[in-house]
């Protein structure tokens, strides 16, 4: 058997803890990942593009355990009343190759990106930042707005989306929530947002070089936190805020971000540096209060690795049977396989009839 965790159970894992310490947690794991970044098989994921969206597999291994990803992003989904992004994934054991664990990744997405950017933004952002503008007010925007709350302190939230129905959804969200001593102010525009703000997170979806935030916009000691370009041909930023002279760019893995990240717009000569760089102490998150740091950030396989087996083992310490399912057979002979399917030589679940007996050694 499998362990297995769909939407419901992925509910009561979050509801026991609470959605703030289950995200401060999940950043924990993913750091302490990142220092081993040596030990994890690394490649860019495989992306197949269409005209409207993407799918995606985000496989990687530290050589003990296995995981992979799917996911997609199709910005024009929300209008048929569609996610933009949903994703499931698999926990795997390298040694037999048994999997372990199948789970619902669409939750555990955002959960884990607002658990990456806040991580970022510890190591990264003035330690005495306490105003964010969170611009692109749709699916993650609640989980960035807990953990930028909950991990930095973040004290008051401007928020903008060329959507005003999902301010209004957002706005009705934190308030319900009652995040202790947070002002949310809602902003006519980007600029608006931006301005004052010691944070601006951009999570937006729209699959073109967009331009969210132009040079104008950008006030020294600022860290921007960029999730929503995270495609060939999908970008937030106007390229000279990278091209800054006191920009310092952090990137999760080179290689996938080099075609993905906001750097595509770039030369592949532009340093960047690499987040795992940054959480090992070998290079500084931020070096003094008026550099311009940038999280340009896609998402990488080792976030959802720790995810997966953060969840696994939440969901082991409360493991009930209904939280199973038989992916896998069980054989008593294992070079039996044939017999376990139609059901003969002992292995049989149920009897099977001869008539379907034959059909099957005729197959
Ligand atoms: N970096 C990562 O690890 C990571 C992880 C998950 C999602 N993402 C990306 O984050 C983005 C947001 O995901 P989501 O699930 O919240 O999508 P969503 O469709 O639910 O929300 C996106 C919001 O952006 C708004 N928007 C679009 N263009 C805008 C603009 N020019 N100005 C202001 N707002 C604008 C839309 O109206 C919408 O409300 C997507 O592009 C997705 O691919 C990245």
């Amino acid at each position: 058997m499998v362990d297995y965790i769909g939407i419901e159970r992925v509910r009561e894992l979050v509801a026991r803890v609470g959605t703030g310490r289950f995200i401060a947690g999940l950043a924990t794991e993913i750091e302490s990942d990142y220092r081993r970044w040596r030990e994890f098989e690394k490649s860019p994921r495989h992306a197949s593009h269409s005209p409207v969206g993407v799918i995606e597999l985000m496989p990687t291994s530290d050589g003990r355990q296995y995981s992979f990803k799917y996911v997609n992003g199709h910005p024009k989904n929300t209008a048929a009343g569609l996610l933009t992004v949903t994703a499931f994934g698999v926990l795997a054991d390298v040694d037999t190759g048994y999997p372990l664990l199948l789970s619902e990744l669409t939750f555990s997405t955002a959960l884990r990106t607002a658990a990456t950017s806040a991580l970022a933004a510890r190591w990264m952002a003035r330690p005495s930042s306490a105003v964010m503008a969170l611009i692109g007010n749709g699916a993650q925007s609640e989980f960035q707005a807990i953990a930028f709350h909950h991990m930095l302190g973040i004290r008051e939230l401007r928020l903008h989306d060329t959507d005003p129905r999902a301010t209004t959804k957002l706005e009705r969200n934190l308030a319900a929530l009652q995040l202790g001593g947070l002002r949310v102010v809602r902003c006519a525009s980007a600029a608006e947002a931006a301005r004052g703000s010691d944070i601006v997170t951009t999570v937006t979806a729209d699959k073109c070089n967009a331009i969210i935030l132009t040079p104008a916009m950008i006030e020294p000691g600022m860290h921007l936190n960029a999730i929503g370009g995270d495609c060939p041909g999908k970008t937030e930023l106007h390229a000279d805020i990278l091209r800054r002279r006191d920009a310092r760019v952090v990137v999760e893995y080179e290689p996938q971000s080099r075609v993905e990240g906001e750097i595509q717009q770039l030369d592949a000569s532009f340093p960047v540096i690499e987040f795992s760089d940054v959480v090992s102490g070998k290079t500084a998150g931020r070096t003094n209060e008026l550099e311009v740091t940038i999280f340009d950030s896609v998402g990488f396989a080792l976030e959802d690795f720790s995810t997966l087996r953060y969840l696994h083992r939440m969901h082991m310490e409360q493991r009930g049977a209904q939280h199973r399912i038989d992916l896998v057979p069980h054989l008593d002979d294992p070079k039996n396989l044939f017999a376990a399917l139609v059901g003969t030589s002992g292995q049989a679940q149920r009897p099977v009839p001869q008539r379907s007996m034959r059909e099957g050694m005729n197959a």
